[in-house]
């Protein structure tokens, strides 16, 4: 059975598996994204085990108040879903909203690498980074996904997202984060 826990050295392969899964998905990866952030600053050195130490390093330390990131970002935490030692997908919640965020990007964002998806993994992972979104005293949680993501959307409503709108092509919805959801998955400490 996956487990969330925090990132962690011990799945260096199977996460630089799955950053190319991604990036060979024909998808546009944009600018911004976090996985086309996470390139540009450790793709150079993330295949040696120190180098991925340091990104590694770098996610327990972006979910602090006072790490160095660009003035429009917030702290957030990250987790990993994995399952032993294999990397099946990630998210993260934002500590707070800036404007960009309420209006767009929301608390909470995911993905489960190509080869994973539409094994109910991103359902479970959401519904099991609830109560950390909790912790971080986020309830409810923003969740946005594109008008066109359909499967996003489910996950975000099987997590009990209410609507509150539509902006350019957002879908927002606010999850409570209160109740403990179901089926929430493991989470491991490592
Ligand atoms: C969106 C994403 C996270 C879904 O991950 P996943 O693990 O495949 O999702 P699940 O298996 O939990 O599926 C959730 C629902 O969506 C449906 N679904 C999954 N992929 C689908 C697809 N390509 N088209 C239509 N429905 C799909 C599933 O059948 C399931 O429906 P159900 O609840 O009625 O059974 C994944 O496709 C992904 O990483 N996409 C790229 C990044 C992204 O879009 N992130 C979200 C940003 S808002």
């Amino acid at each position: 059975m996956p487990d969330l826990i925090e990132p962690h050295v011990r799945v260096r392969e199977s996460f630089l598996t799955a950053v190319e899964e991604s990036l060979a998905d024909g998808r546009m990866i944009s600018e911004d994204s976090m996985i086309a952030r996470w390139i540009r600053q450790y793709a150079d050195r993330w295949h040696t085990e120190a180098g991925f130490a340091e990104f590694v390093d770098h996610l327990h330390a972006d979910a602090t108040p006072d790490a160095a990131r660009p003035s429009h970002h917030v702290p957030q935490s990250t987790w990993w879903l994995v399952d032993g030692d294999d990397y099946l997908g990630r998210i993260s919640s934002r500590h707070v909203l800036n404007d960009w965020l309420l209006e767009y990007g929301g608390h909470i964002g995911y993905e489960v690498r190509p080869s994973a998806r539409r094994r109910g993994h991103a359902t479970a992972m959401l519904r099991a980074v609830l109560p950390h979104a909790h912790a971080l005293g986020i309830d409810p949680a923003l969740v946005t996904c594109d008008e066109t993501n359909v499967a996003s959307r489910k996950v975000i409503e099987a997590a009990g997202g209410e609507l509150e709108d539509v902006r350019g092509v957002k879908r927002r919805y606010w999850v409570p984060t209160g109740a403990m959801p179901r089926k929430a998955g493991r989470m491991a400490r490592t």
